[in-house]
């Protein structure tokens, strides 16, 4: 498909430097200890700040007592109604407050901040803070949220509600030899990016602000800080620091954090530095919503689909968040890979007297993906045929709609599925594995999926993205908000811009994010960098080339007409002029450098209703297959993953290795939350906050990758990429929980599959194996 590719289209043959696997631009730094994260910056005269946190979920807050045998006079203290402005962290919506005044919603809520001039001084102040908090009763569940006997949101603790229909499910229900029912369970999950959420505010001598941290999203913060603290948009400043990792953690959070640090700052008069340690990250950060969805499905007895009902239900926490999108793009990946021609959706996202969740790579698809690839599986344990065989038949094929309306445009599902069967020997596989006798077992399960590039609906009209390209007389400096936290950003949207100007990859720099510099090309999230900003990218590289060419027409005295540009020469009827670093260097010269803009551009024909959630949800889907091979032993329900063969069309790969990486770390991060990733609540508090308690797969559990790019280009994508972050993370769970029950016979409904979920199941009696 590549090399395809690569022969039709003269962009992509041009110093090749698309579709090469170049070294990351970060590459040496990381590797040798000289990035600096936001802690590794020194800021001269810098206080501590820390967090004094609410212990109950639920509870009117009566008191806040600073002991007085504390010296106060050394510390800055801050609570509520110390704030400069509206008590709220904007976001979707405005219903977080910065710092808990009357109510606390959830265990670890912030109530007030501190800061002090050294991390001894900082803790101790924090002990010397009493809250008296006059326990209420919490809502802790989905099930207690839905009831409604406590209303802790709204009228009816629902903070998101969608449907989406297609055809009549009722009617369809008829026709159907067996309806299926079952209802599926996720539970949360943590992000554990390497480096834990940290910023540092320094305040400015006009009275403005500006924050530098470990960060997804600039302009997020931008917009939230400028409404807490009451400050015109050019007296914040947010510029991003290396970053060691997101996942969605730092999409929501940070907006939160940085006003805190900001807050503190203005009224130290000094930077002040606030960096979580692991346990504090973890209980007090946004996870995975958790999630419990019911599956009805009318099929006729060979596996046909003929309608399915879904009542889709995520657990936000105790406040919004961004719980609206989240559930959004959950709902609009609910019915898969498949063919749904009667489809009935109901979407709620509820509110809990837990920490609020938020964004985590996947972004609510992993929850209904598992459902979806579940429920299949079920329909073939059910009907006695292969989980192959019912996929095949319902599989979405080129002009196929999904249940909102939008048609698919390829045949990726089908052709990621048929390879990956074939390559990872699944059949052959199947039918020896089954044979296994002894305590340990081995199985083999397949999962597709598939995510949508870019915002939901009409997202990326409304953030209306915009580059910046600076020529001086020897590179070209790529100015975007969105930030490399690992994924390699920096290093793929430089390769896009060399790519647009013909210009060698050394010659472009991409810029750490700084909103004064940069402006705001919408934040990293949604599979939307590549595929999205890179084609704002382009028309950058165009716009820069369009300029370029009126000043060689004026230094040549040659019409524009007559002007070409190839291959990093501009031309006048095929007679070479000049190359692209000769003009940059006159125009230095004559007026020093020279900049445009990029701005987003809607492709035509893309439509789409937000009330009704019907019509082109993405502007392209990138499809995956998941063939997984684990061994468990039946004695103690250890699951080794073996050999993980994962099959993706990604559209053009930017950067095949890269991309690879991301396929292999996503999938990772996807088996993780299959088996082994458990988070406990006790009383609306996290019970794990630490590595030792919260398992993450290692190298131990790392299964050998066969990882297979396929690239069927998507033209809205810069040079035919299609999203490609987060899908990887969609195929994970239920692959893990397929196989598993080839080694098993034990049929999981729920995620992780741990050890106490197949000894519940093996219990009710249930195995059969296949
Ligand atoms: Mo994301 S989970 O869209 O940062």
């Amino acid at each position: 498909m590549m090399e395809q590719l690569k022969s039709e289209s003269t962009e992509k043959e041009f110093l090749g430097v698309v579709g090469k696997s170049v070294t990351r631009v970060d590459a040496w730094d990381k590797v040798t200890g000289r990035a600096q994260y936001i802690d590794d910056i020194p800021f001269p005269g810098c206080w501590y700040g820390g967090t004094v946190r609410s212990d109950v979920p639920r509870g009117k807050i009566v008191g806040i007592r600073q002991d007085p045998s504390f010296n106060w006079s050394k510390v800055v203290f801050v609570t509520a109604k110390d704030l400069p402005g509206p008590n709220e962290v904007a976001m979707v919506r405005c219903d977080m407050p910065i710092l808990a005044e009357d109510i606390v919603n959830y265990v670890s809520e912030p109530i007030a901040l501190v800061a002090a001039p050294t991390k001894a001084l900082l803790k101790a102040a924090l002990k010397a803070v009493k809250v008296e908090i006059e326990p209420l009763e919490p809502v802790l569940s989905i099930e207690e949220a839905l009831e409604g006997k406590n209303v802790i949101w709204g009228d009816d603790n629902v903070l998101a509600k969608f449907e989406v229909k297609r055809g009549d499910v009722d009617e369809a229900f008829k026709e159907a030899d067996i309806i299926i029912e079952e209802t599926y369970r996720t539970g949360h999950q943590e992000q554990l990016y390497l480096e834990p959420q940290g910023m540092v505010a320094l305040p400015r001598d006009d009275g403005g602000v500006e924050v530098v941290g470990s960060l997804q999203c600039p302009y997020y913060i931008h917009g939230a800080m400028t409404h807490a603290l009451n400050l015109p948009p050019d007296k914040v400043v947010i510029k991003q620091a290396v970053t060691g990792g997101g996942f969605g953690g730092k999409e929501d959070f940070p907006s939160l954090l940085a006003i805190h640090a900001a807050v503190l700052a203005l009224k130290v008069k000094r930077p002040v530095k606030i960096i979580y340690d692991r346990a504090e990250d973890m209980v007090s950060t946004t996870k995975r919503h958790p999630s419990k969805i019911r599956h009805r499905t009318g099929v006729k007895k060979d596996g046909t689909i003929v309608a399915q009902d879904i009542d889709l239900i995520l657990d936000g926490g105790a406040y919004t968040t961004l719980s609206i999108v989240v559930l959004q793009r959950s709902l609009l990946h609910a019915t898969g890979c498949y063919n749904i021609p009667n489809a009935r959706i109901l979407a709620r996202a509820v509110a809990t007297n837990t920490p609020p969740n938020g964004a985590f790579r996947g972004f609510g698809a992993p929850q209904s993906i598992f459902a979806m690839e579940r429920q299949m599986d079920k329909i073939a344990r059910t009907l006695g045929l292969s989980p192959i065989e019912v996929r095949r038949k319902n599989l979405l094929k080129s002009g196929d709609a999904f249940p909102f309306g939008q048609r698919v445009e390829d045949d990726g599902a089908r052709l990621v599925f048929e390879r990956a069967l074939a390559i990872s020997e699944y059949e052959r596989k199947r039918t020896e594995y089954s044979k296994d006798q002894g305590p340990k077992r081995r199985g083999i399960g397949v999962s597709l999926f598939l995510h949508g590039g870019g915002f939901t609906g009409s997202g990326e009209q409304r953030i209306n993205g915009k580059i910046k390209l600076r020529l001086t007389g020897d590179e070209v400096e790529l100015y975007v908000s969105n930030v490399d936290m690992g994924q390699g950003a920096a290093t793929v949207l430089a390769q896009i811009a060399a790519q647009g100007l013909k210009i060698p990859f050394e010659k472009v720099r991409y810029c750490p994010p700084d909103t004064s510099k940069a402006p705001d090309s919408g934040p990293t999230v949604a599979s939307r960098t590549t595929m999205i900003v890179g084609k704002i990218v382009l028309r950058g590289t165009e716009k820069l080339i369009g300029r370029l060419k009126e000043h060689v027409s004026r230094y040549f005295d040659v019409s524009l007409e007559d002007i070409a540009y190839e291959n990093g020469v501009f031309l006048e009827n095929g007679t070479p002029l000049a190359d692209f670093f000769d003009i940059a260097r006159r125009i230095e010269g004559e007026s020093g450098s020279l900049e445009v803009m990029g701005n987003y551009v809607h492709p035509q024909g893309l439509s789409w209703d937000d009330e009704k959630c019907q019509g082109d949800a993405y502007q392209g889907y990138a499809w995956g297959a998941n063939v997984l091979e684990v061994e468990v032993d039946t004695d103690t329900w250890e699951v080794r993953p073996l050999r993980d063969t994962v099959v993706v069309d990604v559209g053009t790969a930017i950067n095949p290795l890269l991309a690879v990486g991301q396929v292999e770390g996503g999938s990772l991060q996807g088996l993780g939350y299959g088996y082994l990733e458990v988070i406990e609540m006790e009383g609306g508090r996290y019970r794990n906050n630490r590595l030792s308690n919260y398992a993450i797969p290692t190298s131990v559990d790392c299964p050998d990758f066969f990882v297979e790019l396929m690239e069927i280009p998507c033209s809205k994508g810069a040079f035919g990429a299609k999203g490609l972050g987060e899908m990887p993370l969609n195929g994970g769970g239920p692959a893990v929980a397929a196989a598993i029950e080839h080694a098993t016979g034990l049929f999981a409904n729920r995620l992780p599959v741990t050890g106490e979920v197949l000894t519940a199941l093996e219990q009710k009696g249930d195995e059969r194996r296949s």
